[in-house]
């Protein structure tokens, strides 16, 4: 839960900073397991968006193995990443940006 709370405070601390690359962040860390609109390994941005906020998407980043429980999971299977401030920031607007796209 602190990691919850930390990475709120890290988020708000970082809308300033927004130069969005997100796509280059997914294909480097992301893109084996992810997909934006359909299933792959790991459940589509698209669905992702749909029900996770920014600070929920960074704490699992940060801590796949503490929130995918948190998030109902029964295994993780999700390594932790330890992106820059500002990729976690462009994967996480990446992210979201699928929000309207999926179902
Ligand atoms: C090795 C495969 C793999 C990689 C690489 C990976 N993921 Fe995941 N991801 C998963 C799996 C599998 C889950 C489902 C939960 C679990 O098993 O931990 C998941 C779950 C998630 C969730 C939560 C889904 C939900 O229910 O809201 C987010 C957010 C997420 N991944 C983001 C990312 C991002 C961003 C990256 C790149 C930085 C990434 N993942 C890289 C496999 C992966």
């Amino acid at each position: 839960m602190g990691k919850l709370i930390l990475s709120f405070l890290l988020s708000l601390f970082l809308t300033q900073s927004c130069n969005a690359d997100g796509k280059k962040v997914f294909e480097t860390y992301c893109w084996g397991c992810h997909h934006q609109t359909a299933v792959a390994f790991g459940p589509p941005f698209a669905q992702i968006a749909s029900k996770r906020s920014a600070e929920e998407i960074q704490a699992m980043i940060a801590d796949p193995a503490g929130v995918s429980k948190i998030f109902g999971y029964k295994r993780n299977a999700m390594p932790p990443f330890k992106l820059k401030p500002i990729e976690l920031k462009e994967i996480t607007d990446y992210i979201l940006s699928y929000k309207a796209k999926g179902k």
